[in-house]
């Protein structure tokens, strides 16, 4: 039955990769939304992953949330490539501070035996802010390091969850709605086809720069983040996604 479940789980990353156009697919057993060892498992697969893609001095930049916390504290001595500098990917976008980026970035560069810078600004910015703050140069420097990261790991997120678990303004909160956003990552909420509903404005990457990255890690599961996980991917701008099997059971429904 092990081997059974073994080959299950080949056939079901096969049919995500295909179905949301990626490079490479991890499932790890289980559904996320019920058990937190399931969150866990895929932190250690994203260590795994990013164990083999990783050289010497490549800059890693982290999103926030709690799936990102998990891969951080799992993270071990990257002994292949040493002297890693890890980034924040973003501001902190109003999420609490064991959420928040930075947080994150900080504790797996310690474990990873790697360097790490942060970003101090406070956000989302107002237009005026964003772009006195963007001119400084300590920011600056931070940023160019930043959007210039080889390697990218985020999170991907419910647009509602999302949308409630940041302090979001009720108008904003109004917007998403009316747009009917299910998913939300970088701070960017799409639709169920991948088009923009909102976005939060603040320093760091931008949808655009991923563009250029070599390698952009999803880590998201849990059978409400389906609908979600699916949006993001209509914009097709990751190439790696890890995920759980409850999520990935329920991403290839109807194919
Ligand atoms: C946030 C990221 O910190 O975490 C979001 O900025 C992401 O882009 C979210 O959607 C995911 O959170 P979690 O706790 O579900 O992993």
């Amino acid at each position: 039955a092990f081997m059974n479940e073994l080959r299950g789980f080949k056939d079901l990353e096969q049919q995500v990769k295909q179905r949301l156009q990626l490079d490479h697919v991890v499932i790890v057993p289980g559904d996320s939304d019920e058990l937190s060892w399931v969150k866990q498992e895929m932190g250690k697969a994203c260590v795994r992953y990013m164990k083999g893609i990783l050289r010497r001095d490549d800059t890693v930049a982290v999103t926030g949330g709690g799936t990102i916390a998990a891969v951080a504290e799992m993270m071990t001595p990257l002994e292949q490539a040493g002297n890693c500098l890890f980034v924040p990917a973003r501001g902190g976008l109003g999420e609490q501070m064991e959420n928040q980026a930075n947080t994150i970035c900080a504790e797996m560069a310690k474990k990873a035996n790697g360097t790490y810078r942060l970003l101090y600004v406070p956000d989302p910015l107002s237009e005026e802010s964003y772009q006195t703050i963007i001119e400084e140069p300590s920011i600056k420097e931070v940023l160019k390091i930043i959007r210039g990261a080889g390697v990218v790991v985020h999170g991907i997120g419910d647009a509602t969850t999302m949308a409630e678990r940041r302090k979001t303004p009720q108008e904003v909160i109004d917007t998403i709605q009316e747009g009917k956003a299910v998913g939300e990552a970088f701070g960017y909420y799409f639709n169920e086809e991948g088009s923009i509903v909102h976005k939060v404005r603040t320093v760091g990457i931008q949808l655009e720069d991923l563009q250029h990255t070599n390698c952009v890690i999803a880590v998201a599961g849990g059978k409400s983040k389906a609908k979600a996980i699916s949006s993001y991917f209509n914009l097709g701008q990751s190439n790696v996604l890890i995920t759980d099997e409850s999520a990935a059971k329920e991403l290839i429904k109807g194919s």
